[in-house]
C-alpha cells in the first residue's frame, strides 16, 4: 500500500459538504491528516465534521463564501492560526448552469468568482506560506469539461480550462520550493451536482463513458490523496479520471 505520509499533516479542503469533498475530507482522515474543511453550507459540514471527529479534534469546519475574497481570505487567517497549512485541495465549484445561448452575465461572473478568482486568491495566500516552509502539496478540481467542449460549458468548461493553465504557472513557479500543483480532471462522478441534470440526461452521459459507468467520489478522492502524498516527483500534470471518455 503507498505510504502517503499524510499522517499528522495538515489539508484545506474546499467545497467540503458534500458529493466529492465529503470524500476528500473522508480520504484524507483516513489517511491520518488533520483537516480544514470549507464550505459555504454550515449545517452539512458540522454534521460531516461531527460524524468523522466527534471530538472536533482533527476535522474543522470553516464556513466561508468563495464568492468574497474578504471571507476567503479571513477563512485562510483561521485556517494557519489552527495549523500550518500542508495540503490545498481546491474543490468546491458552481455547477455548469446554462447553455451557451442562455448563461446570463451574473451566472458567468458567479461561476468564475468560484471556480477561478478564489482558486487564485486562495492558493496564492497558501502557497506563499509552502513555499517559505519548502513543502506543499496543491491539488485542483478541473473536469473533462476544460479539455473537451461539453454543452452546457460555456462558463464551466472555460473556467476549468482557465483552471488547468492556472495550475501549471504555480507549478512552474513552485517546483524548486518542495511545492507540487496537479490536477484531477474527472468525468462524472457520482455526487448531486451529476444527479441534479436529471436520469435522462444522465444515462445519455453515462453510455459515452467507455467503462460504461461514473465514478464514485472514493475513486477520484484516491487519485487526490496519490498526488497529495509526501513522496511525489509529479508536478504540473493533468490527471485524467474518466473512464476512457477522454484519451489522450
Ligand atoms: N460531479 C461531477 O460529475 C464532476 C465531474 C467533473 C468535475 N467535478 C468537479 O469536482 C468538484 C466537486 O464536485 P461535486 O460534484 O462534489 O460538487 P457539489 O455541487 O456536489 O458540491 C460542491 C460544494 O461546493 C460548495 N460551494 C459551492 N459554492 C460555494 C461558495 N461560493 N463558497 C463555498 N463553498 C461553495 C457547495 O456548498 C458544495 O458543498 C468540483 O470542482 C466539480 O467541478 C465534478
Amino acid at each position: 500500500m503507498l505510504d502517503t505520509g499524510l499522517t499528522g499533516r495538515t489539508a484545506l479542503i474546499t467545497g467540503s459538504a458534500q458529493g466529492l469533498g465529503a470524500a476528500l475530507v473522508r480520504a484524507f482522515h483516513a489517511e491520518g491528516a488533520y483537516v480544514a474543511a470549507l464550505d459555504l453550507d454550515d449545517d452539512a459540514n458540522r454534521a460531516l465534521a461531527r460524524a468523522l471527529d466527534p471530538g472536533g479534534e482533527r476535522v474543522r469546519p470553516v464556513r466561508a463564501d468563495l464568492r468574497d475574497l474578504d471571507a476567503v481570505r479571513g477563512a485562510y487567517e483561521a485556517v494557519r492560526a489552527w495549523r500550518p497549512v500542508e495540503v490545498l485541495v481546491n474543490n468546491a465549484a458552481r455547477p455548469p448552469a446554462k447553455t451557451l445561448w442562455e448563461v446570463t452575465p451574473e451566472e458567468w461572473d458567479e461561476v468564475f468568482a468560484v471556480n477561478l478568482r478564489a482558486v487564485f486568491f486562495l492558493t496564492r495566500a497558501v502557497a506563499a506560506d509552502m513555499r517559505d516552509r519548502g513543502f506543499g502539496r496543491i491539488v485542483n478540481m478541473a473536469s473533462i469539461a476544460g479539455q473537451t467542449p461539453r454543452p452546457t460549458g460555456a462558463a464551466y468548461g472555460t473556467g476549468k480550462a482557465g483552471l488547468i493553465a492556472l495550475t501549471r504557472v504555480f507549478a512552474a513557479e513552485l517546483a524548486a520550493h518542495g511545492v507540487t500543483v496537479n490536477t484531477v480532471a474527472p468525468a462524472m462522478i457520482d455526487t448531486p451536482m451529476v444527479r441534479s441534470v436529471g436520469p435522462d440526461t444522465l444515462a445519455e452521459l453515462t453510455a459515452q463513458v467507455p467503462m460504461g459507468r461514473i465514478a464514485t467520489p472514493e475513486e477520484v478522492a484516491r487519485v487526490a490523496v496519490f498526488l497529495a502524498s509526501q513522496e511525489s516527483f509529479v508536478t504540473g500534470a493533468t490527471y485524467d479520471v474518466n473512464g476512457g471518455a477522454l484519451m489522450r
